[in-house]
């Protein structure tokens, strides 16, 4: 399984990632205006890469990307009703994407812990404590602002 691996390179890892079934499922649900979640994801994937090499932050490369990858890893569309299932999805959807993260790739703690803060101040008991924690948090908010506001 791809994301048993030890990634360094982004353009390895997104490719691998691309023959992942359950990653490549976030494709069929929209995060933002006309944006899907797996493309989200590849988004704040890019920005976390980003932010990492301008401030010379020096993070655990293997983290960093399967955290961002696997942030909104929920597994469902937020937009739909299913009868008030995701009314609370702003507060849940961190917990439930760590759980699946677990559940399917058995990642470790540390990308839990990615995943689990990413809403922070939102989810207002989950700081992120690792760099690579802060990078996602970061980089999501602001792909979700540029996503939400010009739909892309
Ligand atoms: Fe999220
Ligand atoms: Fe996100």
């Amino acid at each position: 399984m791809a994301m048993d691996a030890k990634y360094t390179d982004v353009e390895t890892f997104l490719h691998d990632m691309e023959t992942e079934k359950l990653v490549s499922e976030m494709k069929r649900y929209v995060q933002h205006g006309r944006v899907s979640t797996y493309e989200h994801c590849v988004s704040v994937v890019r920005l976390s890469l980003g932010i990492n090499r301008a401030f010379h932050l020096n993070a655990d490369m293997d983290s960093l990307l399967k955290g961002a990858m696997l942030h909104d890893f929920y597994l469902y569309d937020w937009h739909d009703d299913d009868n008030g299932a995701h009314k609370w999805h702003g507060f849940f959807h961190a917990q439930k994407a760590s759980r699946n993260a677990k559940k399917y790739f058995r990642v470790n703690r540390k990308i839990q812990h990615i995943i689990e803060s990413h809403m922070w101040p939102l989810n207002i008991t989950r700081v992120p404590h690792s760099r690579e924690a802060w990078i996602v948090c970061l980089a999501d908010k602001y792909v979700s602002f540029f996503e939400t506001v010009f739909g892309r």
